[in-house]
């Protein structure tokens, strides 16, 4: 068993950035500029936006983090979003989901410019995705893809068993497993929540992405010998005996099944580790800067 160590490959990708962005500066360019959008108090969301936000500080990248109570009005964030469309001097805006029920993340999602989109959320990124033309692609499965293209996993004529179908993961996670390139050309099973019986699946698949939320589904006795197991869940867990007060968890029994696994990734240190990568790198080309 080997781990994609999200750190590892992670690292790899934001030195690269940080390169780019240097070598830009010098050239006179100005950095590429991230706004992070935050309704509300959650604690996890506090969480990844504040290491969203180091993340930039760390590769040479301008943030602006924005606050907002939970009563804010759509009509505000709407207009707030406007505001941020039309500024020359912002590259990417991401509005940290989930959002207060009141508010409609659909149409919030439209309302930001697709071109500063870095999230991959709006329609017409999604769309050109499904298109195999270019698009911003989400950050979650890009930094899966760029994960799988880090440690060299051959995907071709593999078959690719995906758990969950959300907007932000599940569902473009299986276009972008079905594509017609590498990391991709996977025949794709997509399973959720009226799945009845998912094991029938997973034990055939080669590989796995769990992408449902639930604390240590994926059991021993639903994945083959030698199988990738990819686990995007990333639940807290009541933990006394941590400081936090809680303990990380992934959607996969990482104790059991590791050991069947050709190669798994950790949680934490996989797949939380690519998303900040998938995000920093669509926050570069969204500033123009392009890179390999
Ligand atoms: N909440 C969980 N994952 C994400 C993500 O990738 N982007 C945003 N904006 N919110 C999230």
């Amino acid at each position: 068993m080997k781990l994609l160590d999200g750190k590892e490959a992670s690292s790899a990708i934001l030195n690269r950035i940080r390169e780019k962005v240097a070598a830009n500066l010098a050239g006179g360019l100005r950095p590429p500029h991230l706004v992070a959008v935050l309704v509300g108090n959650d604690g996890a969301s506090e969480t990844y936006v504040a290491s969203k936000v180091r993340t930039c500080e760390n590769i040479g990248f301008k943030s602006t983090l924005i606050r907002f109570e939970n009563s804010v009005t759509e009509a505000e964030l709407i207009k707030c979003i406007q505001k941020i469309n039309t500024d020359p001097e912002i590259d990417g805006l991401i509005v940290q989901s989930p959002i207060p029920s009141h508010i409609s993340f659909n149409r919030i999602t439209e309302t930001i410019s697709p071109a500063k989109d870095v999230d991959g959320f709006h329609p017409l990124n999604t769309g050109r995705m499904v298109q195999n033309s270019e698009s911003i692609i989400a950050a979650t499965p890009k930094g899966i893809l760029m994960l799988l293209e880090h440690f060299k996993i051959d995907t071709t004529g593999k078959l690719c068993v995906i758990l969950g179908r959300s907007n932000i993961v599940g569902m473009p996670m299986s276009v972008l497993m079905a594509r017609n390139s590498w990391p991709g050309n996977c025949t794709v099973t997509l399973c959720h929540s009226k799945t009845p019986d998912p094991g029938v699946f997973t034990r055939q698949a080669d590989i796995i992405i769990a992408a449902i939320g639930r604390p240590g589904f994926l059991k021993a006795d639903m994945v083959k010998e030698g199988a990738i197991v990819i686990d995007v869940g990333i639940s807290r867990i009541a933990d006394d005996s941590r400081k936090s007060g809680y303990r990380l968890s992934g959607d996969v029994d990482f104790e059991h099944v590791a050991p069947k696994c050709s190669y798994i990734t950790p949680v934490p240190g996989g797949v939380g580790l690519m998303t900040i990568a998938g995000l920093m790198h669509n926050t570069l080309i969204a500033a123009g800067y392009s890179i390999n």
